[in-house]
């Protein structure tokens, strides 16, 4: 899969498609990555990419021109491809959307910065506008980097053979069950017995268990849509009476770190 990234500070993608996953897949081929600085698109010895919004007030608004040229430059290799612009005003992004977007050969990232873009650019060029989430970021890069992440994981290959996003949690609305690796014993805190019994059945059960128990505590948004077997509403309904035994809570109240104050 190809990803052309349009921005105006290439290098804050200079060491994330390096590291880790992303940079095997990349050296693997599974994944192309081209970086287009919007600022070679505009012309003149001060090669300027934003101006005043009309109107007046803060800010600065980034000029449809070099936008449009470096678009069009790209279309003229693949008229095709779809151009996602990273916004706070875009549609939120979900695990859905990634595996959607996984199954594209090829996309067009429009990282905007300052107040946004001239609206002519959405008007013109744009056909799909993304969130990350209810915050402020100071421009799409990092939002580019969160949404390239997540749709990398669904390209055969990138996770390697014995993994597959589509076992993920979310995919399947729970959250994770807890994981333990050595040593057993950390300054009196145990590994749970059931993860050294040898016993596979009991322990698939207890992490079914936790999952649910995790999820309902952290996300019950989530079980409203999760998809469960009679046997995971019994172990729900034996988990939700006893409500006193679980060790999630303590972890997960909203006041936590402001109690602390
Ligand atoms: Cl995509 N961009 C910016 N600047 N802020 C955001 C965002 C995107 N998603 C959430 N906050």
């Amino acid at each position: 899969m190809r990803f052309d990234i349009l921005t105006l500070f290439p290098r804050m993608f200079s060491s994330p498609f390096q590291e880790s996953i992303l940079g095997r897949a990349i050296e693997k081929g599974l994944l192309q990555i081209r970086i287009v600085n919007i600022r070679d698109f505009a012309p003149g010895k001060h090669q300027v990419v934003d101006d005043a919004p009309y109107g007046g007030g803060q800010g600065m608004v980034m000029k449809v021109e070099p936008i449009a040229r470096a678009i069009e430059w790209i279309k003229s290799e693949d008229a095709s491809v779809p151009v996602i612009y990273l916004t706070p005003q875009g549609r939120p992004f979900n695990q859905k959307q990634a595996r959607e977007l996984a199954s594209q050969t090829h996309l067009i990232f429009l990282c905007g910065r300052y107040e946004g873009v001239d609206e002519r650019v959405r008007d013109l060029f744009v056909d799909e506008e993304i969130s990350i989430g209810d915050y402020v970021l100071t421009g799409g890069e990092l939002a580019t980097l969160v949404v390239i992440d997540a749709i990398s994981r669904f390209l055969p290959g990138v996770l390697g053979s014995d993994r597959s996003a589509i076992e993920d949690s979310f995919f399947n609305s729970l959250l994770e069950y807890p994981q333990y690796t050595r040593p057993y014993d950390f300054k009196g805190s145990l590994v749970p017995e059931v993860l050294l019994s040898g016993n596979h059945m009991a322990i698939s059960q207890w992490r079914q268990r936790e999952a649910l128990r995790r999820t309902w505590i952290r996300r019950p948004d989530l079980l409203a849509k999760a998809h469960l077997s009679p046997v995971d509403r019994s172990m729900l309904e034996e988990i939700q009476q006893g409500q006193s035994d679980n060790d999630c809570a303590r972890n997960f109240s909203p006041g936590k770190m402001l109690e602390r104050e």
